[in-house]
C-alpha cells in the first residue's frame, strides 16, 4: 500500500471524525480546535505530508486536504457562533444580581390620544362615546340626513362606493352615528361619536382619504343654538387653553339648520396671524348646527317635542393644531420616529 493510498484513507477517516463530532460547550469546541485545526493536528500533518506524495497523484491528494482543512475550518467557525448565539443556561457565570435590561414601552398613537383625550372632555359634561360601523347603506350616510336623491350637497363629499353593491358606501362622515343613535334611542341623547371616515380625495399635506372625525349629537326639550354655543365654547377652552376664543360663521350642511362652522382662534400665534392660520388668527376646527326637524323624524323622534345640536369636529385637523405639526401624512406612515414623540396632552 503506498503512502498515498494510507493518507487518502486518513483524509476519509478525518473527514468522518469532522462530520460526527458533536459539540454542546465550549471546552468541545476547543478539543476540536487541537484535534483538527491546531499545528500538531492530524490534518497539519496531512498537510505536511503533500510533498512526499508522488508527483503524478500530488495534485489530486493536495486538493483533498486543503478541501477537508476549509470543512473543518467552517465546521469551527459555525459552531462558534452558534455557542455564542445561545444562551448560557446552567451557566456559573451568571450574575443574577445583573439589573434586567428593560422593556421598550410602547407608545399611542396621537390620533387615539387626541380621540380619548375629545370623549374625555365631552364625558366630564355627561356626553357617553358610541361608536358605529365604517362600511355603511345609503341611508345612514345621505338619506336620513336630509340629503335629497341627486341632490348637489351628495357631491360635496367624494364617496368610495362598492362596484356591486350601490346601496354600500365607506362613511363620509361620522355624522351616521346621528342617526344610529336617535334610531335607537329617545332623547335625552348626549353622544360623542369617534371613528374613521373616507373620502375619495388626492393625498396632499393637508388632505388624505382617511381621516378620522368626532360627531356630537345632544337632543331634548327646549334645546338651543345657545347651548350649542357654550358647550363648544367648554369644549374649545379645555382643549387650547382658557385663553382660546371661539367664532361661529355661518354655513350650509343639510342635516342642520342653521349651520354654522366653529373656528378657535389660533394657539400658535395666539390670534395674531401666523403660517397655521394662514396669517387670519383663526383655525376652524368644526362643523355644527342645530339638527334638522327632517332628521329627526326620519329617526323616530317627534320634533315638535325635541330639538337638540350636533357637530362633527375633525380629528387630525386638532391634532395638528395641538402638536403644531405640518403634514396630515405623517399620521399614517407609522414612522415610529414620529409616532414616538407623543404623550397624552393635559387639559
Ligand atoms: N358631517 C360633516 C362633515 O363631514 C361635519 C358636520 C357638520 C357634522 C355639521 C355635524 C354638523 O354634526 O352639525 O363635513
Amino acid at each position: 500500500m503506498s503512502k498515498s493510498r494510507i493518507s487518502m484513507k486518513s483524509i476519509d477517516n478525518i473527514s468522518a471524525e469532522i462530520e460526527n463530532f458533536k459539540v454542546s460547550v465550549a471546552e468541545d469546541l476547543e478539543r476540536f480546535r487541537l484535534q483538527f485545526l491546531s499545528k500538531k493536528s492530524e490534518l497539519q500533518t496531512l498537510l505536511g505530508e503533500i510533498k512526499n506524495v508522488p508527483a503524478e497523484e500530488r495534485k489530486d491528494f493536495g486538493q483533498r486536504v486543503n478541501q477537508l482543512k476549509r470543512r473543518a475550518q467552517a465546521f469551527f467557525e459555525e459552531q462558534r457562533e452558534r455557542l455564542e448565539s445561545v444562551a448560557p443556561t446552567s451557566n456559573s457565570q451568571t450574575d443574577v444580581t445583573r439589573p434586567a435590561s428593560m422593556v421598550e414601552l410602547g407608545s399611542r398613537h396621537p390620533i387615539s390620544l387626541m380621540m380619548d383625550n375629545v370623549c374625555s372632555i365631552f364625558e366630564k359634561i355627561g356626553f357617553s362615546t358610541v361608536s358605529g360601523p365604517d362600511i355603511e347603506d345609503d341611508w345612514h350616510i345621505f338619506t336620513a340626513l336630509n340629503f335629497p336623491e341627486e341632490h348637489p350637497a351628495r357631491d360635496m363629499q367624494d364617496t368610495f362606493f362598492i362596484d356591486q353593491k350601490p346601496d354600500v358606501a365607506l362613511r363620509t362622515h361620522t355624522s351616521t352615528l346621528q342617526v344610529r343613535t336617535m334610531e335607537r334611542h329617545q332623547p335625552p341623547i348626549r353622544v360623542i361619536c369617534p371613528g374613521r371616515v373616507f373620502r375619495n380625495e388626492a393625498i396632499t399635506s393637508r388632505a388624505h382619504c382617511i381621516f378620522h372625525q368626532m360627531e356630537g349629537l345632544y337632543i331634548d326639550k327646549n334645546v338651543s343654538f345657545a347651548d350649542m354655543k357654550q358647550t363648544l365654547m367648554y369644549f374649545a377652552k379645555e382643549m387650547f387653553g382658557e385663553q382660546t376664543r371661539i367664532r361661529l360663521r355661518p354655513s350650509y350642511f343639510p342635516f342642520t339648520e342653521p349651520s354654522a362652522e366653529m373656528d378657535v382662534s389660533c394657539n400658535l400665534c395666539g390670534g395674531k396671524g401666523c403660517a397655521l392660520c394662514k396669517h387670519t388668527g383663526w383655525v376652524e376646527i368644526l362643523g355644527c348646527g342645530m339638527v334638522d326637524p327632517n332628521v329627526l323624524e326620519n329617526c323616530g323622534i317627534d320634533s315638535s317635542v325635541y330639538s337638540g345640536f350636533a357637530f362633527g369636529l375633525g380629528i387630525e385637523r386638532m391634532t395638528m393644531l395641538k402638536y403644531r405639526t405640518n403634514d396630515i401624512r405623517l399620521y399614517f406612515e407609522n414612522d415610529l420616529r414620529f409616532v414616538k414623540q407623543f404623550t397624552p396632552v393635559s387639559h
